[in-house]
């Protein structure tokens, strides 16, 4: 059987997607009930930079399934000297049966993946962040009932990893994705270009934008994340004056639909781009989200090791 990794949003199918998303519900509805990790089978988790949720929801989330969690800091790791990553890769198959890494670029995951006789999960790279977007698309649902047909607005820097992942999983589900950024701050070309062909599989939308008036209007979802991601903090480019106007404030969110709800991945810049006003406030679903991780990645880890 090939294995089956999660690299990208794309790599789950729109039926996948759906079948993930209904396991983390009904995960979420019993938490300490199933434990087909139960053995107990071992998942590495890896990180190569800070992480709050995504360690604490994979090391809590495979316990409770039976699952043993061994959590490494991979700047301790050989991989940090001269060992490659297809030979720690090879190696990490012969101990574990998931492997789960917050790396930098994607080309870097790609290469864990290629060799690798276990799954591999993408914990956030450069490029995507697509265990958070399940952990958001479950967080729609349970507020709006649905997500195909919904409109989700993302306003920030249009080029880190959430902007990609949130085009990529929405579309996959079947929403309208509008991504508002500054100018130098775009989605990349060709996720543009994939995410537009997934979205004519699925009757999702995906809209590029610069100015954020006419993309907030009527929206079901309003989504942000910091302006400065991390890897990102020596760039060189000013990444606060071109994004102020993208800041998710309570006239941004006057402009929204009646009940729209705010997302936000988390950790926020209070008072850069969201204000205490809105994430603290009624329409934010933030730490539902943040709960979430935990459910949407035990189910993706279980079904991910029933295919492979
Ligand atoms: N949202 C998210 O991935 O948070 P951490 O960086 O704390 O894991
Ligand atoms: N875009 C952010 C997400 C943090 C969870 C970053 O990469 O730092």
């Amino acid at each position: 059987m090939t294995v089956r990794h999660f690299l990208r949003d794309d790599d789950l199918s729109p039926a996948e997607q759906l079948a993930v998303l209904d396991l983390a519900a009904e995960l979420k509805r019993d938490p300490l009930g199933p434990k087909p990790l139960a053995g107990p089978k071992s998942i590495a988790v890896l990180f190569e930079k800070n992480s709050t949720r995504t360690r604490l929801s994979f090391e809590v989330g495979i316990a409770q399934l039976g699952g043993q969690p061994i959590i490494v800091d991979g700047r301790m790791m050989q991989l940090g000297r001269e060992e490659t990553i297809e030979d720690t890769s090879r190696v990490l198959s012969r101990y574990v049966h998931a492997v789960v890494w917050r790396t930098f670029a994607q080309k870097r995951i790609d290469a864990m993946a290629s060799v690798s006789k276990v799954p591999v999960v993408n914990a956030l790279t450069d490029e995507f962040h697509p265990c958070q977007v399940l952990a958001d698309l479950q967080t729609i649902r349970e507020r709006k009932g649905k997500l195909a047909g919904l409109t989700l607005t993302y306003l920030g820097d249009g080029a880190n990893n959430m902007a990609h992942s949130l085009m990529l999983g929405g579309v996959t589900a079947g929403m309208h994705v509008r991504l508002v950024a500054p100018e130098g701050f775009q989605p990349q070309d060709d996720f543009v270009v994939d995410a537009k062909k997934r979205a004519a599989e699925t009757g999702g939308s995906v809209t590029i934008l610069t100015d954020p008036d006419e993309a907030v209007d009527g929206t079901d979802v309003l989504a942000t994340d910091t302006w400065t991601s991390m890897g990102q903090e020596n760039d060189g480019l000013d990444r606060v004056t071109p994004f102020r106007r993208l800041q998710v404030n309570a006239s941004m969110l006057e402009r929204a639909a009646p009940e729209a709800i705010v997302l936000h991945c988390l950790p926020a810049h209070r008072g850069w781009e969201i204000t205490d006003e809105v994430l603290d406030g009624p329409a934010s679903a933030v730490w539902d989200e943040a709960e979430n991780r935990l459910h949407a990645q035990k189910a993706l880890l279980v079904w991910l090791l029933e295919q492979s």
